[in-house]
C-alpha cells in the first residue's frame, strides 16, 4: 500500500518534470505583434479618438487552443505608459505576465515589451484590455477564445460555427477626458451608448438554417451590466468563463462587466433576419443596441418589436444567477470531471468580508474597500517581493472585515499562504450593482443575497455545483459569497470591474506566498522584466 503510494508520488514527479520542462517546448506557440496607437473612429456616429491595435477597433481576437504559448510583442505608440491584462487567463506560476501595475512596470511610450504566457489547462471565453489609467474606455480590448485540444471531449455537439461578440457600454468622451473628470472629483455619467463588436445597430452575423452556432458573449464595458437576447432564438448556456455549465435554456441572459458566456443557438425558424439585442440593466434610461442574425438567403428584414428584456428587476437577475451551475460530470480543459474537486467539503481557513464604499478623501471622490482606497505604488508589489524592497507595502494593513475607521488612501495587500482555502464575501453598501474580478484563479460562487451577510447565511450556500468563474456581480445593498483555493503563487489583483471605481481605489491585492523558492510553484522573473520605481535603484 505504502509502496504504491510512493510509486504514484514518484510517477507524479516524473510527470511534473515532464510538464514543467517540456510543456513550453512541445505546446504550440502563437506569435503576435501588436502596435497600439490612437486613431479616429465613430462608433456612435461622432468621430472620436479611440485606441487601436494594429489599426483595429476592437482589437483582434486571440484564437487559441488549451496549453498554447502566447507571445505578444506590444509596441506602445500612445503618449502614456501602458499595459494589457489578460482577463481570466490564470497565468499559472507567472504572475509576471498579468499586466497590472501590482505585477508589472508599465510599458513606456514609444517602446515595446513582449508578454509570454501559456493558456495552461484553460478552455473557454476570455478577453484582454488595457489595465492602465482609463485606457480601456477608449478601446484596446478584444476576445481570447481558447478551444479544446483534439484529445478532449466537450459536453455538447460540435457547433457548426463560432461567433464572438464583445459587447459593452461606450462613451463619446475618450479615456483622457473621463480620467480628468474622475480626477476632478466627479463620477462618470451614464454611458452614451452600447456597442456590439465596436458598432451600434450595425453588427450582423449570417448563418445557415438548421445549423447550430456557438455564440460567445463578453461584457467588455466599463460600468454597465447588460442583458443579451436573440429574437425568437432561445440560447443554451454551455460555458461560463472556462467552466462548462449545466445546459439550461434562456430567453435572455444578464452579463455583468467583465463576464463571459458561451451559448448554443440553433437557426430553426424561417429564412429571414432576426434582431440580436443588448440592453443595459439597472439604468435609467435603458440603452439598447441591436445587431442582426441573418439566415443565408434571407431578404426579409428583421421585424419589430424588439424582444423585451428585464428592466430593473434585480430579483429576476439574482434568480437567474442561481440557475447558472456547474455540470459536475462534464470535463473542462482536462479530461477529469469538473465535479472531482469537492470544494464544498474543504474547511474554510479564512474569511474576508469586503465592503465597498464611496468616500471623500482629501476632498476628492474615491472608492474604498474596508476603509482603504487603493493607490498604486510606483514600485510594483511583485517586484518589491522579488527584490526584497521594503517600504512598498505591508501585509494585512487592510482588515479582514469592514472597519468603521475613517477611509484613507493606502496599499491594500492581503497575505495568504499558497493553497489557503478562503471564503470571500462581497458586501455591497451601495444601491447599484457591483462586479468583482479576481486574477490568477477562478472561484466558486456559492451564494447571492440581499441585505447584510451574516455567518448564518452559510447554511444557504451552494456547496455542490456552484459555478467556478473569475468575475461575479453583487446586487444593490446585497452580498455575494465565493470560495477560492489559492493554488497559484503570485500577487493577484482583486478589483471592481466598474472601471471608474477601480481607478478611484476599489481594488486590493492577494499575495499568495510560501517561503520555498521553487520553479514548480513560481517561475523566475522574466529576463525582459521592466524595472521601475525602487526596483530601478538596485
Ligand atoms: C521589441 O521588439 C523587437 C522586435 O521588433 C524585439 O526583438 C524585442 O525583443 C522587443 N523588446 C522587448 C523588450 O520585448
Ligand atoms: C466630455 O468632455 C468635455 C470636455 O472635457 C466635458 O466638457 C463634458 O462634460 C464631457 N461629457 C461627458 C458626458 O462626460
Ligand atoms: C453534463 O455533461 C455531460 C457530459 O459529461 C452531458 O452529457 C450532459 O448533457 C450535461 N448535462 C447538462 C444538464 O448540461
Ligand atoms: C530576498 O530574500 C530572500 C530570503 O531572505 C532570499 O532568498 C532572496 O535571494 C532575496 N532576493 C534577492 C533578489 O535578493
Ligand atoms: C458603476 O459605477 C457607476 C458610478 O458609481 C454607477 O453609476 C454604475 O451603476 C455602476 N455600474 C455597475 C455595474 O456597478
Ligand atoms: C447593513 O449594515 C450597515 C452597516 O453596519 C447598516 O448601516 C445597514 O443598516 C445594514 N443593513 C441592513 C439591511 O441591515
Amino acid at each position: 500500500m505504502k509502496q504504491s503510494i510512493l510509486l504514484q508520488f514518484l510517477l507524479g514527479i516524473v510527470v511534473c518534470f515532464g510538464v514543467f520542462f517540456c510543456t513550453n517546448a512541445e505546446d504550440p506557440y502563437r506569435f503576435y505583434t501588436w502596435e497600439v496607437t490612437y486613431g479616429i473612429r465613430a462608433p456612435l456616429g461622432v468621430p472620436q479618438q479611440v485606441i487601436l491595435i494594429n489599426n483595429q477597433f476592437p482589437g483582434p481576437a486571440i484564437e487559441a487552443v488549451t496549453n498554447d504559448n502566447i507571445i505578444v510583442n506590444v509596441i506602445n505608440q500612445l503618449d502614456e505608459p501602458f499595459l494589457f491584462t489578460w482577463h481570466g487567463i490564470k497565468q499559472r506560476r507567472t504572475t509576471w505576465q498579468d499586466g497590472v501595475l501590482g505585477t508589472n512596470c508599465p510599458i513606456p511610450p514609444h517602446t515595446n515589451w513582449t508578454y509570454k504566457f501559456q493558456l495552461k489547462d484553460q478552455i473557454g471565453s476570455y478577453m484582454y484590455y488595457p489595465s492602465t489609467l482609463m485606457h480601456r474606455a477608449s478601446g484596446g480590448f478584444g476576445a481570447i477564445n481558447v478551444n479544446q485540444r483534439s484529445v478532449i471531449s466537450i459536453p455538447y455537439p460540435e457547433p457548426d460555427g463560432d461567433v464572438t461578440l464583445v459587447v459593452g457600454d461606450w462613451y463619446i468622451n475618450g479615456s483622457k477626458a473621463l480620467q480628468e473628470r474622475l480626477d476632478s472629483g466627479l463620477d462618470l455619467p451614464l454611458p452614451d451608448g452600447l456597442l456590439i463588436n465596436g458598432a451600434i445597430n450595425s453588427y450582423s452575423f449570417t448563418g445557415q438554417k438548421g445549423k447550430t452556432y456557438k455564440v460567445r458573449v463578453t461584457n467588455v464595458g466599463i460600468s454597465t451590466s447588460i442583458n443579451f437576447r436573440i429574437q425568437g432564438h432561445p440560447m443554451t448556456l454551455i460555458e461560463v468563463e472556462g467552466s462548462h455549465s449545466l445546459q439550461e435554456v434562456y430567453e435572455s441572459l444578464d452579463i455583468h462587466p467583465g463576464q463571459s458566456v458561451a451559448v448554443l443557438v440553433t437557426l430553426r425558424w424561417s429564412v429571414k433576419d432576426y434582431f440580436i439585442v443588448a440592453s443595459t440593466r439597472f439604468t435609467k434610461p435603458i440603452l439598447t443596441t441591436t445587431g442582426i442574425l441573418r439566415y443565408i438567403g434571407s431578404n426579409t428584414p428583421a421585424s419589430l418589436p424588439l424582444p423585451v428584456g428585464p428592466t430593473y428587476h434585480v430579483h429576476w437577475s439574482m434568480k437567474q444567477a442561481r440557475t447558472i451551475r456547474l455540470n459536475l460530470t462534464a470535463n473542462a480543459a482536462r479530461p477529469n470531471p469538473q465535479g472531482s474537486f469537492h470544494y464544498g467539503q474543504i474547511n474554510i481557513m479564512r474569511t474576508l468580508v469586503l465592503a465597498n464604499a464611496k468616500a471623500q478623501i482629501n476632498g476628492k471622490l474615491r472608492y474604498a474597500v474596508n476603509g482603504i482606497s487603493y493607490v498604486d505604488p510606483t514600485t510594483p508589489l511583485k517586484l518589491a517581493d522579488w527584490f526584497n524592497i521594503t517600504g512598498v507595502f505591508c501585509l494585512n494593513n487592510i482588515k479582514d472585515s469592514p472597519s468603521p475607521i475613517p477611509q484613507v488612501l493606502g496599499v491594500s495587500v492581503f497575505g495568504f499562504t499558497l493553497h489557503d482555502f478562503v471564503e470571500i464575501v462581497f458586501q455591497n453598501t451601495e444601491s447599484i450593482t457591483q462586479s468583482w474580478h479576481l486574477d490568477g484563479s477562478s472561484f466558486y460562487v456559492v451564494g447571492y443575497g440581499g441585505g447584510n451577510w451574516t455567518t448564518g447565511l452559510r447554511r444557504r450556500y451552494n456547496l455542490v455545483d456552484g459555478i467556478p468563474r473569475h468575475t461575479v456581480q453583487v446586487y444593490p445593498l446585497g452580498w455575494t459569497a465565493i470560495l477560492v483555493s489559492l493554488d497559484n503563487k503570485g500577487m493577484w489583483n482583486l478589483r471592481s470591474q466598474n472601471w471608474s471605481k477601480r481607478y478611484l481605489g476599489q481594488q486590493v491585492y492577494l499575495r499568495v506566498w510560501n517561503d520555498e523558492k521553487s520553479l514548480f510553484t513560481e517561475a523566475d522573473i522574466p529576463a525582459n522584466a521592466l524595472l521601475c520605481g525602487k526596483a530601478l535603484q538596485l
